[in-house]
């Protein structure tokens, strides 16, 4: 019969019996696929298992570090993080069309977990040979199924290098549907903010900026963020809403009044919505006075901001997020 217990039993025999005395290389988003995922290759092959993280700056406040302490704490794998802020910061400079900013993070993203790949390689030691993902059931059915290979250019110039590499796959969740992956993680024993983690997407707090991506724009919005989160868990409301991106208008501007001042300052805009799947959703219908709570917070402790706004539009037409 199910139970985690079996799982990760299985799993663990099954990914053993793959690797062998060989290494493998996993990239952490920040979500709970990816942290299952390496948790229980982690658990099968120890430090044969060599974790990546790129910190491209673009998460939310207390992100990274659940992923550098947290994880490594619960895990004891062996974790190589990226700073990478800089480099994401210049390459977004000027930008504020939502599908080049895609692209842009997207590709920033790939370059540096290849470079961290190549430098793994270089590494003394056993052959890596092996890519840990984190892919689910769903994204099984979806693709049309078969597991596979996956390949890495050496295109960065790195000497004493194949010009291409060929990783087998790994991918130990690949029966197993969302709920029954949370399920798995807390068995692991990794936390519940990285098991119960609410849909992200990957390039992260880059999309929530209407307008340019600055580094003062960035630590604006985790701010803003970081007190809806903050009151939306105060309030039991986690497992009710899907997910509830908070976004930053960055161009826009209105006048409000703070003390004996007249302010200037950007909108926050609410979007709580509920789903199944993300595919549809609906606006949730937050009760009012943590709706108040959320706005006082964030115009009274975040500067720059005096106005909050909430979305009231389902999707379609709208989609949940705004870029
Ligand atoms: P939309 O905005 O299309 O979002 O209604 C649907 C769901 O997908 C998430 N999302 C992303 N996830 N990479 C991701 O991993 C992305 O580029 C991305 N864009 C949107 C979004 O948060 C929502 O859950």
């Amino acid at each position: 019969s199910w139970t985690t217990g079996n799982v990760i039993e299985e799993q663990v025999a099954a990914i053993r019996a793959q690797v062998g005395d060989k290494r493998a290389i996993c990239g952490l988003s920040g979500g709970v696929d990816s942290a299952v995922a390496a948790a229980l290759v982690q658990k099968a092959i120890g430090s044969q298992l060599t974790c990546v993280y790129v910190d491209h700056g673009l998460m939310r406040k207390g992100e990274t570090e659940q992923v550098e302490k947290d994880f490594v704490a619960a895990t004891g794998a062996n974790l190589v993080v990226v700073d990478a802020q800089e480099r994401f910061l210049t390459a977004l400079a000027g930008v504020s069309d939502p599908e080049t900013k895609r692209k842009i993070i997207g590709r920033e993203f790939i370059r540096v977990f290849e470079q961290a790949q190549l430098e793994i390689l270089q590494e003394d030691g056993p052959e890596v040979a092996f890519l840990v993902q984190g892919t689910l059931y769903p994204d099984i059915v979806e693709s049309g199924g078969g597991t596979g290979t996956a390949n890495i250019k050496s295109h960065h110039n790195v000497g004493g290098l194949p010009d291409d590499i060929e990783f087998q796959l790994v991918e130990p969740l690949r029966q197993l549907f969302k709920d029954e992956v949370r399920m798995v993680g807390q068995e692991l024993g990794l936390p519940d903010e990285i098991v119960q983690r609410q849909p992200f997407p990957g390039p992260g707090l880059g999309i929530r900026i209407v307008g340019e991506v600055t580094k003062e724009r960035l630590d604006l919005l985790r701010e803003a963020d970081a007190i809806a989160r903050e009151e939306l868990t105060a309030a039991g409301l986690d497992r009710e809403i899907w997910q509830c991106p908070v976004v930053l208008l960055a161009d826009v501007r209105s006048v409000g009044v703070q003390g004996d001042g007249r302010t200037y300052g950007h909108p926050i805009v609410l979007r709580p919505v509920s789903s199944e799947d993300a595919m549809t959703a609906d606006w949730s219908r937050l009760p009012y006075e943590v709706l108040a709570k959320i706005s006082t917070r964030i115009t009274n402790e975040v500067a720059d901001v005096n106005r909050v706004v909430l979305d009231v539009t389902s999707k379609p037409p709208g989609t949940i997020e705004w870029e």
